[in-house]
Order: C-alpha cells, then sequence, then structure tokens
C-alpha cells in the first residue's frame, strides 16, 4: 500500500479518500475549509496539512475531487500546489468532472515538471461513492494509469482507460449527455402518468421490466413522484456539466439540441430555488 494524498473532501472526495484509508493507504488529506479535514483525519487516521504541497510531498499518488476547472488549477498550480511537492515520477489522478482542455493542459504542466496526470471523471453519485461502486473513465499514459488503477479500485466497481489525457473527460461527456434527455423523458412519463391517473408506483414497478427500465427509473423513479430532491447530484453541479460539454460540442461539431434545450430546463429549476436539488428534479417544473 502507497502513501497517498487527497485533495477535496466534499460529498465524494471524502468517502473515496475513506476506502483508501480502509484498503491500508497511508492518506494525507487537504481540504480548503480546514475543519472538514480535521474531522477525516479524527474518523479515519491519516494526517491532515495546511496547503495541497504540505499534502503532496513523498506520495506517490496524489488524489483530487473538486468543483471545476479554476478549483482544480487552484489546487495544482502555484507556490502551494500540488506539483510544487510532488516527486519526479509520481502521479496525479484528478477526479473532478472537468473539461477536457484542463486536463490537457495539466498533462502537458505534468510532463514538463517530470510528473503525470491522469483525468479520472467519476459516476455513480454520492451512494456510489459511499458503497465503494464508481465508474471512473480514465484519460492519459497507460503506464502511469497501470500504477493507480489498483488504488483506484478501492473505491470503483470498474475503471479503464480510454485514451490519451482528455479522453477519461470526455467520456463522463458523453455520460452526462445520455443522463439529460433520459431525466427529461422519465420526468414527463410521470407527468403524464400523473395526469392519466394511474398508480405511478405500480407504472414504475412493471415498466422497468421492460425496454423503458433504466438506472434512473430504478433510482430516482419513486422520489420524482414523491417529489423529493434534497439528495443526490446538484442541478448546479449539472449544469456545470451541461456548459462544459456543450462547449466542447461547439468545438467538435456534434449536435446536441436536446441536450441543450434540457441544460434550459435546469436553468427553470435553479429560477424555483432547486441549485441544490437532485438532478431528478427536472419534473418539478412540470408539476408545480
Ligand atoms: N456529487 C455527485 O453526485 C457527483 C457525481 C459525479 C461527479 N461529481 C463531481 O465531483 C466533483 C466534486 O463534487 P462533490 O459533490 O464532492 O462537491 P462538493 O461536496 O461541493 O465538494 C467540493 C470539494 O471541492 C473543494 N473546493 C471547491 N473549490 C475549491 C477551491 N477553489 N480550492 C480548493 N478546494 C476547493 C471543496 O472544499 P470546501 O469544503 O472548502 O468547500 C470540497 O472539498 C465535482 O466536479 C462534481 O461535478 C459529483
Amino acid at each position: 500500500m502507497a502513501n497517498v494524498a487527497f485533495l477535496g473532501l466534499g460529498v465524494m472526495g471524502s468517502p473515496m479518500a475513506g476506502h483508501l484509508a480502509r484498503k491500508g493507504h497511508d492518506v494525507a488529506v487537504f481540504n480548503r475549509t480546514s475543519a472538514k479535514a480535521e474531522a477525516w483525519v479524527a474518523a479515519n487516521g491519516g494526517t491532515s496539512a495546511a496547503t495541497p504541497r504540505e499534502a503532496a510531498i513523498d506520495k506517490k499518488i496524489v488524489f483530487a475531487c473538486v468543483g471545476n476547472d479554476d478549483d482544480l488549477r487552484s489546487v495544482v498550480l502555484g507556490e502551494d500546489g500540488a506539483f510544487a511537492g510532488m516527486a519526479t515520477g509520481a502521479v496525479f489522478v484528478d477526479h473532478t468532472t472537468a473539461s477536457a482542455e484542463v486536463a490537457r493542459e495539466l498533462s502537458a504542466a505534468a510532463d514538463a515538471a517530470g510528473l503525470r496526470f491522469i483525468d479520472a471523471p467519476v459516476s455513480g453519485g454520492q451512494a456510489g461513492a459511499e458503497s465503494g461502486a464508481l465508474t471512473v473513465m480514465c484519460g492519459g499514459e497507460p503506464a502511469a494509469y497501470a500504477e493507480v488503477e489498483p488504488a483506484i479500485l478501492a473505491y470503483a466497481k470498474a475503471c479503464r482507460l480510454m485514451g490519451p489525457s482528455g479522453s477519461g473527460q470526455l467520456t463522463k461527456m458523453v455520460n452526462q449527455i445520455a443522463i439529460a434527455g433520459l431525466v427529461q423523458g422519465l420526468s414527463e412519463a410521470i407527468h403524464f402518468g400523473k395526469r392519466a391517473g394511474l398508480d405511478i408506483e405500480a407504472v414504475l414497478d412493471v415498466i422497468s421490466k421492460g425496454a423503458a427500465g433504466s438506472w434512473q427509473m430504478d433510482n430516482r423513479g419513486k422520489t420524482m413522484n414523491a417529489e423529493k430532491f434534497d439528495f443526490g447530484f446538484a442541478v448546479e453541479w449539472m449544469r456545470k456539466d451541461l456548459g462544459i460539454l456543450l462547449a466542447e460540442g461547439r468545438r467538435n461539431g456534434a449536435h446536441l439540441p436536446v441536450t441543450a434545450l434540457v441544460d434550459q430546463f435546469y436553468s427553470d429549476v435553479e429560477a424555483m430555488g432547486g441549485g441544490r436539488w437532485d438532478t431528478s428534479s427536472l419534473i418539478a417544473r412540470l408539476e408545480r
């Protein structure tokens, strides 16, 4: 088991770092709000560092899971950033959902400093992080990937190298495009069923076993019917992801009309006060 560091102990990072500690890794943590790092150490052991640089010193692997591109740059670059503390050959693994551009930018900076960089966004949400059953999509060099994959499997049920730097983020964009239209379709289906006077739980029970079944139907159908959204993957995070992938689509020429429309629907949910609601709250636009 290696000495590792984990930067960013939010909804996702905290349980992921916890799985690393339980697998026997010696984990140094950094969190911008230091109280969270101290609470994590009290619960999991390891050590808390005052800066990303301090956390990264002498670590074979430095993991991060922060908010967006700029948050990532702020923990990686500069005199207090992780790259300043990492030894030659060490690998930085980024679990933030960010742009493919920032992955390529930081991979080039790592290369120049004698380090390696893997972009590794995740799918599976808070529940997947807590149960150690995330799906991880990676971009980078095969040799660096092979070194970090065993550690990632502490909190993942699937982990795959998709291609060169940025390929993990591009794969996560495909994932989010596939989810966006599906959640709107599921919202319209439940909305229609209610108007038709059907027993929605019975409807979901039967149709989930047929061609309409999906992870969203299994895991969100009941709570959408009950209009419960105070958990899960926040609308404001989804809008960040949609902004990133719509910009990428403008660059690569992909047509994403439904995804762009769903982004606008999510802005309606934000205007309703739902920025922190789960993404299944798309149905609230139809029901309220
Ligand atoms: N939640 C999900 O279901 C889910 C699923 C898949 C992917 N993701 C992605 O995973 C990433 C993290 O999500 P999350 O739900 O864990 O978010 P979160 O609970 O809001 O945690 C964000 C973490 O990033 C830190 N951070 C933010 N800005 C920073 C900055 N400028 N400098 C240093 N640290 C900073 C925060 O520190 P503080 O504690 O100081 O605020 C916190 O530790 C996001 O990219 C998200 O899109 C989330």
